[in-house]
């Protein structure tokens, strides 16, 4: 389909499908979510003169992975949306297959988008290139086409380039699978955007001592954070273990110091970043105050997507809040951004045993539990949370097999903070040491049951909404 087809099937589909999507009980108050079709990754975060830009893979005409797109949303606040214009549309010979992730930066006060232009063959093979597009006068974005074809010694899945500036440089991470099936990040370096040098592996599976980590690491990005460098990246290919890397992929990242001169990263363990059900291609940025900002696709590739409700709604998938991510001991924490309080209504106080709590509202609503001895805590029909003093686990029902599932963490439990949203909760742990997002499609204005001998503390607000505009 060419992108003129594109547009007009696009404009179909948003004709149809906007006011049913609009209608779905579950769909977010206010969460980021396609207005019809399917998202996907964040991309090209960035605040410029001001204004944050969050761009997101999105295909318009139906609720799977075929067509991608780069959506954009624009807000002043972080809280109030807009849409823009489509960023990005397949259909050139370099993108003929998807405009895949990718991220923005300022070149010549211009926002500027590399991305990675996907294409297929016939026979089943793909290609990739690293493209740019830059913003014009009337907001829309340009193609300035290819700047980098694959490297050699890689396969076809070399993508998601995370651009930014270092000492008058250009840098960029790349995920990429090796041809022996090892998962790889790739930096480079330009001095122009334009022309690029590969300088070497960062990190990767079999690569600093790291031993088999996956065949394939996606969505890196690579920041300064309190005077060490963080590399976020999704390894594909982990085997499950009893109480970690239980999603079909995971997002995670690795801590330790960079050395530019010599392409060399020496780093600690790789850390999950974030122990729910859903939670996948984080994306970072630095805001102008200096916050370094995260927001994530609220799915995971692959993980029973298709049997998500809101399809029969013609929409799926949602990112995660916004969230500001600090370092204490080499451990990344994400707390929800401080602008999201600006959406708490009145606030219900009250103490005592658990199992006495009153019953509240959890449609859109944020939660504030610190207990003082084992509870669980049923959200409407949906999803179950429960702490034995050791260990909290978090229960639903499998949307695809009906069987229950369950996600952990271990440590010791201070305070708990949810975050809900119609089909989501985001659980932050201890101010941020560790987070749960998960989506859960409950019955309509479901509540909170307590239950438990031991006595909590809880705090309780109703959230209002924020429509995308
Ligand atoms: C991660 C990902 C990226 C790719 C994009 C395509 O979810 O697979 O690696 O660029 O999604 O939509």
């Amino acid at each position: 389909m060419d992108a003129l087809s594109l547009i007009k099937q696009t404009a179909l589909a948003l004709m149809n499908g906007q006011l049913r999507a609009a209608g779905d009980p579950h769909r977010p108050c206010w969460h980021l979510a396609p207005s019809v079709g399917l998202l996907n990754d964040p991309n090209g975060f960035i605040q410029h003169n001001g204004r944050y830009h969050l761009f997101y893979q999105w295909n318009p005409l139906a609720c799977d992975h075929g067509r991608k797109c780069w959506g954009h949303w624009q807000s002043d606040d972080l809280l109030h949306w807009h849409h823009q214009p489509v960023a990005l549309l397949p259909g050139d010979d370099f993108d003929s297959h998807g405009c895949y992730s990718g991220s923005a930066v300022v070149e010549n006060d211009k926002i500027t988008l590399v991305y990675t232009g996907n294409v297929k063959f016939t026979d089943g093979s793909r290609t990739a290139y690293q493209c740019l597009a830059q913003e014009n006068a009337s907001g829309e974005y340009d193609k300035l086409g290819p700047v980098l074809p694959l490297p050699a010694g890689y396969s076809g899945h070399v993508r998601d380039p995370k651009v930014w500036r270092h000492h008058q440089q250009w840098y960029m991470v790349l995920g990429a699978r090796d041809l022996h099936d090892q998962g790889k990040v790739l930096l480079l370096r330009s001095d122009d955007l334009r022309s690029w040098q590969l300088q070497g592996e960062i990190a990767g599976s079999r690569l600093n001592g790291i031993g088999d980590f996956g065949y394939m690491w996606e969505c890196p990005d690579l920041f300064r954070l309190a005077d060490r460098e963080l590399l976020i990246c999704c390894p594909q290919g982990l085997a499950a273990e009893p109480e970690r890397y239980l999603n079909v992929y995971q997002a995670g990242y690795l801590c330790g110091e960079l050395d530019y001169a010599t392409a060399r990263f020496s780093h600690g363990e790789f850390h999950e970043l974030d122990a729910g059900f859903e939670f996948y291609a984080p994306q970072t940025t630095l805001a102008e105050d200096g916050r370094r900002l995260l927001v994530a696709w609220m799915g995971v590739p692959e993980q029973d997507e298709s049997y998500q409700p809101t399809v029969r709604y013609g929409w799926l998938h949602t990112m995660t809040c916004l969230r500001e991510l600090t370092l204490h001991a080499g451990r990344l924490y994400q707390q929800p951004a401080r602008e999201l309080q600006q959406l708490r209504g009145a606030a219900t106080r009250w103490q005592g045993p658990a199992a006495e709590a009153p019953q509240l509202e959890i449609d859109s609503a944020e939660l504030l539990l610190r207990p003082h001895g084992p509870f669980s805590a049923r959200f409407g029909d949906g999803m179950q949370l429960s702490w034995d003093g050791e260990r909290l686990c978090l229960s639903r029902h499998n949307l695809r097999s009906g069987e229950p599932e369950q996600r952990y963490w271990r440590g010791e439990l201070q305070q708990l903070q949810l975050l809900f949203d119609r089909s989501s909760v985001e659980i932050f742990i201890n101010q941020g040491e560790a987070v749960m997002s998960s989506r859960y499609f409950p019955c309509r204005s479901p509540r909170l049951f307590l239950s438990g001998d031991a006595p909590l503390a809880l705090q309780h607000w109703p959230l209002n909404a924020v429509m995308i505009e």
